[in-house]
């Protein structure tokens, strides 16, 4: 079986063309918090890391700020150089980054750390390349009985699906949604000024099918969970979660609830 980190990649060379219409609206959402985060300024010299299509290294680059956005899918990075030609962005790897020590004023990276084989490693990365007084700062979804599409599809998928397929093992995806770990990783790695706090990003849909089609193509672990069903499973649990989008219509279309944890700090 494939690594975990060759999974991942795979899945978002894969993911890449659907991506920014299955989530861009929503994680786009934290721009502004996570860039206020690491005081993004003009002149400010930003990594977005993990930068997929670049919705945070375009907001850095709209406030004046010198970013770099870096991915490791090269689909991702050509996505991103599409939206954004004007933009530097590169492929590379969190858990290695193609950077100087104490080089970078701050470095962001927008829903990536949950996707990481080695997320720890990506923490330490980040404080190695950041100057001392340099700010860091990430965004996770809170837990899923709180972010509703998650929630509902992964209870969809117990209920009329099997949820133990054979995928390479990753760490845990909401790992980061607890502030007390949060805190104490960012605490051993030396971090400090260590703040936690959560985001009410809420999820507009026009169609209560659209759910269901971003995690069947938008991402990847529940994506591959998703493509292991028999044809029956999939369409029982493409109805269960239509289903509960349903219960949450709001003017002419529908709002998930969906927080994300923002967490930031700073080196010494
Ligand atoms: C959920 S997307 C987030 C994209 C973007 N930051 C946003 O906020 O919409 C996760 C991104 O992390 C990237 N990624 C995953 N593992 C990576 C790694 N080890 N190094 C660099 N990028 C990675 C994926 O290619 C993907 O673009």
């Amino acid at each position: 079986m494939a690594s975990f980190r060759d999974f991942e990649q795979t899945g978002w060379e894969r993911a890449a063309e659907f991506y920014g219409d299955a989530f861009g609206s929503l994680t786009a959402q934290t721009a502004e918090p996570i860039l206020d985060a690491v005081n993004a300024a003009p002149g400010t010299q930003i990594i977005d890391v993990a930068c997929g299509p670049g919705y945070i290294a375009a907001a850095a680059a709209a406030r004046g700020a010198s970013v770099t956005g870096l991915d490791f899918s090269s689909a991702m990075v050509a996505e991103a150089r599409r939206r954004w030609p004007a933009l530097t962005f590169r492929e590379g790897d969190a858990e290695a980054l193609p950077f100087q020590p104490s080089s970078i004023d701050a470095v962001v990276m927008n829903f990536g750390l949950l996707h990481l084989a080695r997320p720890d490693t990506a923490l330490a990365e980040a404080f190695r390349v950041l100057r001392p007084g340099g700010r860091y700062a990430f965004t996770v979804w809170a837990a899923p009985e709180r972010t509703v599409g998650f929630g509902m599809t992964l209870r969809a998928i117990e209920e009329f699906g099997n949820k133990n397929v054979p995928l390479p093992e990753g760490p845990p995806f909401f790992r980061f949604s607890d502030r007390v770990e949060t805190r104490s990783t960012l605490a051993a790695i030396g971090f400090t000024d260590i703040m936690i706090q959560e985001l009410p990003l809420v999820w507009r849909v026009a169609s209560a099918d659209q759910v269901f089609d971003a995690m069947c193509k938008g991402g990847v672990r529940t994506a591959a969970v998703l493509r292991a069903q028999t044809p029956e499973a999939l369409s029982a649990i493409g109805a269960a979660v239509r289903r509960q989008v349903e219960g949450y219509a709001r003017g002419g279309g529908f709002a998930l609830p969906m927080p994300a944890v923002l967490a930031s700090c700073r080196k010494g």
